[in-house]
């Protein structure tokens, strides 16, 4: 079995959730205290062991390229003060993993996104992570779906149980339990009726791919919402090849919601070494005043 070593990150929606500020900055670039969410997910790659990225843009997210390009003006006043530590940190990123960017010209949905990596991951098994979902965790969540291709050879889907109301919203896997936290996923269907539902597990942002999915979403009708839905594509990769499914250990933000945007922002912050202490008194105090 060839080593993982791509990674696909879907960022050309169009965010209506996150409107107005998706008007003018993307929502793949919001920040979470200092950095924007796509230097959460790249790292997440990286620290994964994946080398290759393709990032999936279309009009207005120039903002996305411009992060992970050398920036000589703010290098050359790091240099000038000294601040070696602080150019580190700017270079350490795009020095560790190659970014490489190609448009969906038009928004036809995820589905359709992904299909635009066929060249970029070739016959290869690939990593895909939704642009607007960040997870914290101790193992990444692709090294976590990774090991679980390496064990059962087939694609994954990284899950976990969601309440009543977002099930309506994500999708829904009918699953069957093979040991610990891996499942053998039977079924899946995109945003469910509540009578519909299979169970309330749901994937959250991350899954692994094989090349299979191409001619799968070729073949593939626009679904709900009228998109070329990936859920779709993939139920099919399950009935046709096997796929399996890991319930991750980690904490996801759904940054293309109003609600994970703050959420993320809170719990990053107080997690941040040098703001932590800081921002938990300031809660602390604010929140007595609620
Ligand atoms: P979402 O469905 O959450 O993105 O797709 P969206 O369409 O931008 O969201 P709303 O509902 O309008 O707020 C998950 C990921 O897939 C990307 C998005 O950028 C997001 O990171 N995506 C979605 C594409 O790359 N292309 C598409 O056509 C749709």
């Amino acid at each position: 079995m060839k080593k993982i070593t791509k990674a696909v990150i879907p960022a050309a929606g169009l965010g209506t959730r996150m409107l107005p500020i998706a008007r003018t900055v993307p929502k793949e670039v919001l920040p979470i205290v200092d950095r924007p969410v796509m230097d959460y997910l790249v790292r997440e790659a990286a620290d994964s062991g994946i080398t290759d990225i393709l990032i999936i843009t279309n009009r207005g997210k120039g903002a996305i390229e411009d992060y992970f390009d050398y920036s000589p003006e703010y290098e050359q006043k790091l240099i000038e003060k000294g601040k070696t530590k602080e150019l580190e940190q700017l270079r350490e990123l795009v020095q560790r993993v190659n970014v490489h960017f190609i448009r969906q010209k038009e928004p036809r949905g995820l589905g359709h996104a992904i299909s635009c990596a066929r060249a970029f991951t070739g016959d290869e098994a690939f990593c895909v992570l939704y642009g607007d979902d960040v997870v914290y965790s101790d193992v990444p969540v692709c090294r976590q779906m990774m090991d679980a291709y390496e064990k059962y050879g087939l694609a994954v889907a990284a899950v976990q149980p969601v309440t009543d109301e977002q099930i309506v919203k994500y999708c829904s896997l009918d699953v069957e339990h093979i040991e610990g936290r891996e499942y053998h996923v039977k079924d899946m269907i995109e945003k469910p009726k509540p009578e519909e539902k299979f169970s309330n597990l749901s994937i959250l942002g991350r899954v692994l791919l094989t090349a299979d999915i191409y001619d799968i979403l070729d073949n593939t009708a626009p679904g709900a919402g009228n998109e070329i839905q990936l859920t779709d594509a993939m139920k099919e990769l399950a009935r046709t090849k096997g796929m399996s499914a890991v319930e991750f250990i980690g904490k996801r933000y759904d940054m293309g919601s109003k609600m994970g945007f703050l959420e993320a922002n809170i719990e990053y912050a107080l997690r941040d070494p040098a703001l932590g202490e800081d921002f938990r008194a300031y809660l602390k105090e604010k929140a007595a005043t609620l």
